[in-house]
Formats: structure tokens, C-alpha cells, sequence
């Protein structure tokens, strides 16, 4: 059976991208060096403003930023001789527990910024925590922020633009967790609840901000944005893995394990790592087996013109951040020519593999991020440094995340 055949029996499945080519092929993609550039250098202005009303962020000097935790539990049950595991912290992400607050927040404080500048309201004299001030509160309540989300990328955007002010909607699909709509609306964020899916929640906000001239929509399937601000990510990585002492090069690369949704976060994050390590980094995807938008848009050469449904799947799972039925407009293309393939994973995996991060290494992350334990417990795709990037699942409450294991 092909592997169209399997996926719509959702029968779980390893596809390796035979149309990947090498990083001095890749020319013509949507999105330059430059845009990343320009993303880190905006972040580290707004590090001032982050350290002033996020001391949190205080280890990271005002970034928000995440840890490479080298896992020696999970070696000893998986790697073989040579091969080391690293956990990407993103779970651990100061402000949204989440790979989103890297995009999500980037792209807020992009908006903010402009909209500060087009007041004439920034002091050049003076650093970015002046961002905190009762003044620029005053402007951007003027302002709406609109989002359509799974859970977590309104969880970031919701916060960060409450924390600037701004008036916010998130747009919550029917998938969005109880405890993520209430932490929102705790924080003055209007959360509208939708029955449908994600791509009917990012529908709804589209037309809303399309209808507000002061609305600024973050459109998740198309923002440039969001995708730098995951692609700033891959910079931060090189020095962590220096400081572990890790060696790498294009006949010995590193393996990233990334889940997917929509594709923006983990798209951001592999464009950002070719534009650092090239070749000497291999990127895989995971996916749901009732969503693995990204895979069929890829396998048929569809992307955002096929959905899961039009092949029988229904969309459920229990990786709430990965329940999308139609991938991002560009990420799909992007992938065709930097991704090295994708893992599709079951619930009852997902639920193994939080089981399995909570007894090696004591870590509570949501099902979306465990699915990154494909990689290692697959095995064949493994190089001698691989990387499982935890997306989520630090603000998930304790009997919450118990919840998962009581189905
Ligand atoms: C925990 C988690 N991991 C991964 C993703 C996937 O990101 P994207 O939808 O940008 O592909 C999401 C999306 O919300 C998420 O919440």
C-alpha cells in the first residue's frame, strides 16, 4: 500500500522527502536572511521593555528565549554509542509556555512599534522600556489585535498584547483547552469560541479585522512575521550547542525533530537552522495521524488546496496545537525543497510519550510536544546529536495534563 493509503486508513507513517535539496541549491524562497535579521534585532530593543515588566526573562537578558537541556535519562533507553539527545525548552518559553510566544510575540511587538512610530511616540533618547508606560497604554487601546487559534498562538498573542495594552479577540477553535480560554479572558483578552475548526476560527478572525481599520490580524497560514520570529530561534541554538562542546558538520549533521500544525512555527525554525548549519542539519516534521495537513499537501503537491477531510480523516486529536486540517499557504512549498521528511504519530503514542518524558526526565509537556519522541524511538533518522524540540506544555496545570492519562 502507497502512503496515501496508509494515511487514510490513519495508520501511522514514516515519508522521506526525495525532493530535498542541498542548502548551495536553494535559491527563490519568500523570505530572506535579512527578515531575520531584522526580527533578532527588534527583539533585542524590546529586551529593555521585557526586563522592566518580565523579570523572568531577566537569565535570557530580556530575550525570550529557551534552554538546550541535555537529556542523559532518555540516552540511556535510546541512543546508541556516539549519539547524544538534547531537548529544545520551548515549553519553558517565558509569557505563552510555548513555541508560539516566538513568533506570536515577535509579531505584536512589530505592530506596536509601528504603530508607536506612525504617533511619533518613541524617545530616541531613551531604551524600549518605555513601552511600559501609562502613554503608549493609551495608544494601542485604540488599536485591536485579532487571532484565530488552536490554543497556544492565542495564549501568546493574547498576553503580549494585553501586556502592551492593546485590544485583543482571539479567535479559539473548537480543540482550545478550557484552562487556556480562561487564562486569557482572566487577563482581559475577548475570547470567542468557535464550534468548528482552526481554519474556521482563523476565518472568522480574518473577516473581523477586515471589517476594523484599527485591527491588526496575525494570520497564521500567511504571516511573514511570525515566521521570522521563529526563524530568530536558530541563531540562539549554535552557541547553546557550543557550550555543550557539540561537533558538527555536513557528513556528521544534527537532527531536529519539530511538531507540526499549520507549519509556520516549526517551518520558522527549520528556515532559520538551513540559514545557520545548511547541510549539516537534517529537520523532520511530526504530525497527527488524524492531521497531517502538512504530509498530504506535500505528498500530493497540493499543500493548501487539500484538507484531511477531503481524504476521510476527521481532524481529532488530542495534539490540540497540531489539530490543523489545511497547512500554511507557503510553508508546504518552502519545506519541498528543506525538509528532510516527516513522522506521523497516533493519540495512544502521544500519551506513551509524555509517559515516557515525565519518567526519564520529570518533564510535564503537552501531547503536541511529545510527538518529537518519534525520532528518537523510530530511530533510523538519528545522527549523533539529535534534537527534540518540546513546543509546549509549561503552563499546562498538573491535573490537567493528568487528564490525558485517564481516557
Ligand atoms: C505545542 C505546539 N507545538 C507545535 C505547534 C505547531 O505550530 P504550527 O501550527 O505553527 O505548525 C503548535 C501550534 O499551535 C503548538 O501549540
Amino acid at each position: 500500500m502507497g502512503i496515501l493509503g496508509k494515511m487514510k486508513k490513519a495508520e501511522p507513517v514514516f515519508w522521506q522527502n526525495d525532493a530535498k535539496k542541498s542548502w548551495a541549491e536553494i535559491k527563490d524562497l519568500p523570505i530572506s536572511i535579512n527578515e531575520i535579521d531584522e526580527a533578532a534585532q527588534r527583539l533585542q530593543r524590546f529586551a529593555s521593555f521585557f526586563l522592566k515588566v518580565r523579570p523572568e526573562t531577566e537569565s535570557k537578558n530580556g530575550l525570550i528565549e529557551s534552554d538546550l537541556f541535555h537529556a542523559k535519562n532518555l540516552e540511556k533507553q535510546y541512543a546508541r554509542t556516539n549519539e547524544q539527545i538534547f531537548l529544545k525548552r520551548d515549553d519553558r518559553l517565558p509569557i505563552a509556555g510555548s513555541i508560539k510566544a516566538r513568533g506570536g510575540i515577535y509579531e505584536v511587538l512589530k505592530f506596536a512599534e509601528q504603530v508607536a512610530m506612525e504617533n511619533t511616540m518613541i524617545d530616541p533618547t531613551k531604551d524600549y522600556a518605555q513601552f511600559a508606560n501609562k502613554q503608549f497604554k493609551e495608544l494601542f487601546s485604540n488599536y485591536e489585535i485579532i487571532v484565530g487559534s488552536t490554543g497556544n498562538l492565542g495564549l501568546s498573542i493574547g498576553m503580549m498584547s494585553a501586556i502592551l495594552g492593546f485590544s485583543v479577540t482571539v479567535h479559539m477553535s473548537n480543540d482550545a483547552k478550557q484552562w487556556k480560554k480562561d487564562q486569557l479572558r482572566e487577563n482581559g483578552v475577548t475570547v470567542v469560541e468557535h464550534a468548528g475548526d482552526y481554519s474556521k476560527a482563523v476565518e472568522r478572525g480574518r473577516q473581523e479585522a477586515s471589517e476594523n481599520k484599527n485591527a491588526h490580524f496575525i494570520d497564521d497560514e500567511n504571516s511573514m512575521d511570525l515566521f521570522a520570529g521563529y526563524a530568530v530561534a536558530a541563531r540562539r541554538l549554535e552557541d547553546q550547542l557550543s557550550q555543550y562542546g557539540v561537533q558538527y558538520s555536513e557528513q556528521k549533521p544534527i537532527s531536529v525533530y519539530l511538531p507540526c500544525g499549520v507549519g509556520g512555527g516549526p517551518g520558522g525554525v527549520v528556515f532559520g537552522l538551513k540559514t545557520i548549519f545548511g547541510d549539516a542539519v537534517k529537520c523532520y516534521f511530526i504530525e497527527p495521524v488524524q492531521s497531517p495537513c502538512m504530509l498530504l499537501g506535500m505528498v500530493t503537491g497540493k499543500h493548501h488546496q487539500i484538507s484531511v477531510q477531503e481524504i476521510g480523516l476527521t481532524n481529532l486529536t488530542i495534539a490540540d496545537g497540531l489539530a490543523v486540517g489545511t497547512p500554511s499557504k507557503f510553508v508546504g512549498e518552502m519545506m519541498m525543497s528543506l525538509l528532510d521528511g516527516i513522522f506521523t504519530v497516533t493519540d495512544d503514542q502521544l500519551i506513551q510519550f509524555m509517559d515516557c518524558f515525565h519518567s526519564n526526565e520529570a518533564i510535564m509537556i503537552e501531547p503536541s510536544a511529545a510527538a518529537t519522541l518519534i525520532g528518537i524511538d523510530h530511530g533510523e533518522t538519528m545522527s549523533n546529536t539529535n534534537i527534540l524540540w518540546l513546543t509546549g506544555g509549561g503552563l499546562v496545570p498538573q491535573n490537567e495534563w493528568e487528564q490525558y492519562f485517564k481516557r
